[in-house]
């Protein structure tokens, strides 16, 4: 028989326990997460970690985010150990994240549960969601992952599981609303925790975006798209905008010893307080300045080919100058050798750049 939809009759009472005994069985083991055997044993959650991990988990994936909160875990293991670093420190850590306010409002909010609330983050939805960097998805998520608050968690894989199951038809993100009052009538009182985990396990290993593993699915026999043969088209997803191009300039200067010169950026705006090599404004026009003329200073700066990168709300074109610069120009910012640029808060993009200039520079994942 069919999930009945929640929204509009009573929830299955079923639901709630065929998706737990799977997870107790299928639970993904993750560093910041305690398994459903450790729980039985008396394990707790810590908020801190729990907290951690939702942030650095805003739009970035499990597997990219798995070395960062290990290095961050090791070196500020609780929260009043990340009140006390310093802020260059933490954003040079959270450097190749991306998104790099998160970081910043990551250690302001550090600050303000060890200055404010005697380094114990607040237990409730409301409490949490006064924090900074903290939205309405991450205060539910860690109301419900830290201390089993029945809150309704929707995330991007949730929201794909309802959408299947229930046959939610309203495009994202119109269908949000929808999809929280049926997350919130079937989220159980026991266990609300585990079962948030459940729901984000099973849209990351079974109702995948593409070819669902429906027949291991636990809640096969009520989804809808399956009954009818639709699941990949739900979520429906709104019609896609393309992105508008913005075009730049960017500038590596080298040293005869091989050090580049870096700079830090304005504090306001994208990427602020980010390190990066000197570069032009990034501007939607064709015609803006954007070759070698607009170089910070005069030397014999030679293309290295153009890179790109996908921002949230545009894509950025830039062409990548390289020179070997003798004297000192004049120019602010710091010359970093090869010791010290793998440890400097670089977003992805600057990578890039530098990148295209020395081929064999970084690795993925943090210093
Ligand atoms: N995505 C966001 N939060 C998560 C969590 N706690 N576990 C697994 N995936 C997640």
């Amino acid at each position: 028989m069919a999930f009945a939809n929640p929204s509009k009759t009573a929830p299955d009472p079923e639901f709630a326990a065929r998706l737990l005994a799977w997870y107790d069985r299928h639970a993904r083991s993750l560093p910041w997460r305690v398994s459903p055997s450790d729980r039985l044993n008396g394990m707790v959650a810590d908020p801190y970690r729990v907290w951690l991990s939702e942030i650095m988990l805003q739009q970035t994936t499990v597997q990219a985010v798995k070395p960062y909160f290990a290095s961050f875990a090791r070196r500020w293991p609780s929260v009043n150990d990340l009140a006390a670093a310093d802020t260059e420190d933490v954003m040079k850590a959270w450097a190749g994240l991306g998104y790099y306010s998160r970081a910043r409002n990551l250690k302001r909010c550090a600050d303000v549960v060890a200055a404010d609330h005697g380094g114990r983050f607040p237990d409730t939805e409301e409490g949490l969601r006064a924090l900074p960097g903290i939205g309405p998805y991450t205060a539910a998520a860690i109301a419900a992952i830290a201390f089993d608050r029945r809150a309704a968690v929707v995330d991007g894989n949730i929201e794909r599981v309802f959408t299947r199951l229930f046959e939610i038809d309203t495009p994202l993100p119109s269908a949000k609303n929808e999809i929280r009052a049926a997350v919130h009538e079937v989220t159980p009182a026991e266990r609300p925790g585990d079962f948030a985990q459940a729901l984000m396990d099973l849209g990351a290993t079974i109702c995948t975006p593409k070819r669902p593993a429906c027949v291991l699915c636990p809640l096969n026999e009520g989804c809808l798209a399956r009954l009818s043969g639709r699941q990949e088209q739900f979520p429906v997803k709104p019609m896609k905008k393309e992105k508008p191009v913005r075009l730049g300039a960017a500038f590596v200067a080298e040293r005869s010893d091989g050090a580049v010169l870096l700079v830090k950026r304005p504090e306001t705006g994208l990427l602020g307080g980010m390190t990066g090599v000197p570069s032009t404004n990034w501007t939607v026009r064709a015609d803006g300045a954007t070759g070698a003329r607009s170089a910070p200073f005069e030397a014999d700066w030679r293309s290295k080919g153009v890179i790109t990168h996908v921002f949230t709300h545009f894509e950025l074109r830039l062409e990548i100058f390289h020179a070997v610069v003798t004297g000192a120009p004049d120019h602010e910012g710091w010359w970093s050798d090869s010791d010290s640029l793998p440890g400097e808060a670089l977003p992805t993009v600057m990578k890039k750049a530098l990148r295209a200039a020395f081929p064999a520079l970084f690795r993925k994942g943090p210093a």
